[in-house]
């Protein structure tokens, strides 16, 4: 397929890195929004892994979405400045709000839910990010809007 085309590419663009296994699966999911369970062989053949060394890697890292992502991705902040002002009530909100973990996207497709470690606003924190918008200072009530406007 062209995707399975697309990631023997990245994985051979990437392959000399040190510890290359890491950039190739950021750059696979960069570009085509998830690791999927097909790219699993093509990455461990470039590298001459196993699969389940690829999968080991895949599902130890909570950065990768192991299907394809949402049409919104909604990110909460879990670094510390922003934890001290409440970001972990947040996310959990977040959570039963969606009925989704972190890592995850709702069964319509709508939103994934992630987290994220320090988006760089921390004075303003809870940090929430919607797509490409930062937003600060965010209480239940205003995340329940913004995942309103996601949610449709
Ligand atoms: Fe949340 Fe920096 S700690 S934005």
């Amino acid at each position: 397929t062209v995707r399975v085309g697309r990631v023997r590419e990245i994985a051979t663009r990437l392959r000399e890195r040190r510890g290359a296994l890491l950039p190739i699966l950021h750059a696979v999911q960069a570009e085509l929004g998830h690791i999927d369970t097909v790219d699993l062989p093509v990455i461990a053949d470039v590298l001459n892994l196993s699969v389940a060394e690829v999968h080991g890697v895949v599902t130890f890292y909570k950065d990768f979405r192991r299907e394809p992502a949402g049409r919104a991705t909604v990110r909460i902040c879990q670094a510390e400045a922003c934890q001290a002002v409440g970001a972990r009530e947040l996310a959990d909100h977040a959570r039963q709000r969606l009925g989704v973990g972190f890592g995850e996207t709702t069964p319509d497709g709508a939103v994934s839910l992630d987290e994220v470690f320090c988006l760089g606003n921390c004075a303003l924190g809870p940090a929430v990010q919607v797509g490409e918008r930062l937003h600060g200072r965010v209480s239940r009530a205003r995340l329940d809007v913004l995942l309103g406007e996601v949610s449709r």
